[in-house]
């Protein structure tokens, strides 16, 4: 390892990790669960509750683009209350969580709609795009997030894939060119999974006028609160402008939610409404109850980007130094070139205890590696230089 390499792999603990740093052991998870089933006060039920998330055995998991300092304090309070409201449906909650997101968000509430998770969204949106007309064709890139892609297929739908271009963006203008009379809906992953890059304004809204209206497009928005480029970001607004847009948005990122599966969307209220015809989850109690903490803990919120997003410069410094080519990650995950089999260089980081995340068509030799708390930051950071 070199010097400049040495000092790059050690850093203090992140504020946020100071401020969750308790042992999490099988003894202090299996005294969680049990105080979980007995009646003591919610208030105690937190004491036994451990703040760390780190893994209780096995690697370290930098794969699955999760934030493992959530869930926010709020939200882990909210959620230990709301065990004595799990013998009621969640109805009420699922009416304040809606009104708190369109309030967060300044869109009306009738634009909203809840899912299990953002992928229940997602899998709406394809179940809309089937409806009637199987041989149906959506258009996606690849590599993208595939949840979508994937369900359409199972739907009977032909899904066009398109590549990203030359930056490892979503290439709009062949996106464009793709559209035919069967394509029924267009999906947009920005921030890109798994490649960390954006498509700005300028082009998402000159794709949006030269797309018919009676094509659904989604844009996945998982990842927007990630973004650190001026001229990308959140097109939530445009549902005003656009009746065949639908932005889907998740719990599981940033608020750290993603074992309590909540995400939500934004439509014109007709798609909207169309859209929820197709819902199949009901939303769960202790996932309402911790979505609408973690929206008011903006302290928590502003922190963690703080924190993640100064650990992702970290990692994307440690690259260049060892002269590796990336992409300009604007998430909470960074893409790069390993200059080996991915496989070779999966299981040299699981030697390190760390696992990165799996391969992706079109990038043999490129890994996907998670934000992860700053201790494990570090640990990736001691093993890179081993394994390239
Ligand atoms: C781009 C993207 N969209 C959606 C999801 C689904 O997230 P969830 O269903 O947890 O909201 C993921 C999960 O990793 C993702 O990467």
């Amino acid at each position: 390892m070199t010097e400049s390499a040495k000092t790059l792999t050690t850093s203090p603990a992140s504020p946020l990790e100071s401020l969750q740093k308790t042992t999490f052991s099988r003894r202090s998870a299996l005294f969680g669960a049990a105080a979980l089933l007995s009646t003591v006060a919610p208030r105690q039920l937190l004491a036994a509750v451990p703040a760390s998330t780190a893994p209780i055995s096995g690697p370290i998991l930098l794969n699955s683009n999760e934030n493992p300092y959530g869930p926010s304090p709020a939200a882990r309070q909210a959620i230990l209350q709301s065990v004595s409201e799990s013998c009621r449906y969640g109805d009420k909650a699922i009416g304040t969580l809606m009104e708190a997101i369109a309030a967060h968000d300044q869109l009306p509430v009738d634009h909203l709609i809840l899912g299990s998770g953002s992928g229940e969204l997602l899998r709406m949106a394809a179940l809309l795009a089937a409806d009637g007309n199987r041989d149906g064709e959506v258009i996606a890139a690849t590599p993208t997030y595939e949840e979508l892609p994937v369900f359409a297929t199972v739907l009977g739908l032909r899904v066009v894939t398109v590549p990203l271009n030359a930056k490892h963006q979503h290439d709009l203008p062949a996106m464009q060119a793709a559209i035919t009379d069967k394509t029924r809906l267009v999906y947009i992953c920005n921030p890109n999974n798994p490649t960390a890059t954006v498509v700005g304004f300028a082009a998402l809204e000159q794709f949006m006028r030269a797309v018919p209206s009676k094509i659904l497009v989604l844009i996945d928005e998982a990842y927007f609160d990630f973004i650190t480029d001026a001229a990308a970001g959140s097109v939530i607004s445009w549902v005003k402008t656009y009746p065949n847009l639908i932005v889907t948005r998740t719990f599981s990122k940033i608020h750290g939610l993603a074992g309590l599966r909540m995400g939500y969307a934004y439509a014109h209220p007709t798609l909207a409404t169309r859209l929820t015809e197709k819902q199949l989850v009901f939303p769960n109690i202790a996932g309402l109850r911790a979505a609408i903490a973690s929206l008011n803990d903006a302290r928590f919120l502003k922190n963690t980007r703080a924190t993640l997003i100064a650990d992702r410069t970290r990692i994307e410094n440690a690259i260049d130094q060892l002269g590796l080519t990336r992409t300009a990650s604007q998430s909470n995950f960074v893409f790069f070139d390993v200059k080996q089999p991915h496989a070779d260089f999966h299981k040299k980081m699981l030697a390190h205890n760390l696992m990165v995340g799996r391969h992706f068509a079109g990038y043999d030799q490129w890994a996907r590696i998670t934000v992860g708390l700053s201790s494990e930051v570090d640990r990736l950071l001691a093993a890179l230089p081993h394994a390239i």
